[in-house]
C-alpha cells in the first residue's frame, strides 16, 4: 500500500526559469542544486517543501522521454506523482498481480533519490503517471 507523497515531478524546458518561479513567485526557500542523471538524459532539481518535494526535470538528451513530453507541452507541466512504498519488489509484484503495467523492463532502477523506483502505466492509473519509490532508509 502506498505511503507518503514524496514528490510531484514537473517537466520544464528550463530548470533556471522554474527555480525562479518557485523561489521568487511562490517563495520557496529550500531549493537544491541541479544535478545530472546521465542514464536518463535529464537535469534534476528538488524544491523542498514542508511536506513533499517538487522534482524539476529538464531534458538535455533527445532520447529522454521528457523531451517528448515537452514536445506536447512546450511550457512544461506536471509529469508524474511519486509515492513511497516500503518494499519496491513486493509492491511491484502486487501491482502486476492486480493488472497494472510496470514501464520499462519491469525491474526497478535507481532514481534521483538513490533508491529503487518503478513507474506504473498511466492508462492503468487513471491517466496519471505514477512513480513508486522505496522509502529512503532513515527517512522516518
Ligand atoms: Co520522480
Amino acid at each position: 500500500m502506498i505511503g507518503k507523497l514524496n514528490h510531484v515531478g514537473v517537466a520544464t524546458p528550463s530548470i533556471e526559469d522554474s527555480v525562479r518561479l518557485y523561489r521568487d513567485m511562490l517563495g520557496a526557500t529550500d531549493i537544491g542544486e541541479k544535478f545530472s542523471m546521465p542514464d536518463q538524459g535529464v537535469w534534476v532539481c528538488f524544491v523542498n517543501l514542508p511536506n513533499a518535494q517538487i522534482e524539476l526535470i529538464e531534458p538535455y538528451d533527445d532520447a529522454s522521454p521528457i523531451k517528448n513530453f515537452l514536445k506536447t507541452n512546450p511550457a512544461g507541466g506536471q509529469h508524474h506523482v511519486c509515492f513511497e512504498v516500503e518494499d519496491i519488489l513486493k509492491t511491484r509484484d502486487e501491482m502486476k498481480a492486480k493488472g497494472a503495467r510496470v514501464l520499462g523492463t519491469g525491474e526497478p532502477r535507481i532514481g534521483a533519490h538513490g533508491v529503487p523506483i518503478i513507474f506504473l502505466h498511466p492508462k492503468d492509473m487513471g491517466g496519471v503517471l505514477v512513480e513508486l519509490m522505496e522509502t529512503p532508509k532513515g527517512a522516518h
